[in-house]
């Protein structure tokens, strides 16, 4: 297997894509939830897209961001999102599905979630396959490892 075209680590990039699936399919499932007043299902996508995202965020941030960051050119890109993922792990974590001003919020969180996830899809990932050493997809792989333990990246 070569080190350096990119070729074995295009898996890293499509289980975060894969990831990003299940969460917005969740968020989606949590706002249909409360349009039709099932809170306690509502209660349960949002914590359900918790735990997905606290891992997937943890892979990211201490893997592809981490490497991608060492840029100038790409680390005021990544800020941002770093910004989001916490202003988002704060809403879940604290949010009352029964109130009102809180559903409200949630709605604007997922369709927030979706262009926070455009950004990585359409721009920050795409960058990467040309951005990163070997060494580099290696550390970004092996955070992405610790942040799904037990859990088998996709093959190939
Ligand atoms: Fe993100
Ligand atoms: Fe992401």
């Amino acid at each position: 297997m070569c080190h350096y075209c990119g070729c074995r680590h295009v898996s890293l990039i499509r289980d975060y894509i894969a990831e990003h699936e299940r969460v917005t399919d969740l968020g989606g499932d949590a706002v249909r939830a409360i349009a039709g007043d099932d809170l306690e299902r509502a209660h349960r996508c949002i914590n359900e897209m918790a735990a997905l995202l606290a891992s997937h965020w943890q892979g990211e941030e201490n893997g592809i961001f981490r490497v991608m960051q060492r840029e100038d050119e790409y680390a005021s890109y990544i800020a941002p999102l770093i910004e989001e993922h916490r202003e988002l792990a704060e809403l879940l974590a604290t949010v009352d599905v029964g109130d009102r001003a809180d559903q409200e919020r949630i709605r604007h969180a997922v369709a927030e979630l979706l262009e926070h996830i455009s950004k990585e899809e359409d721009g920050l990932f795409p960058a990467s396959l040309t951005a990163l050493s070997g060494q580099d997809w290696d550390e970004a792989m092996a955070a992405w490892r610790d942040a799904h333990p037990g859990v088998e990246m996709m093959s190939d």
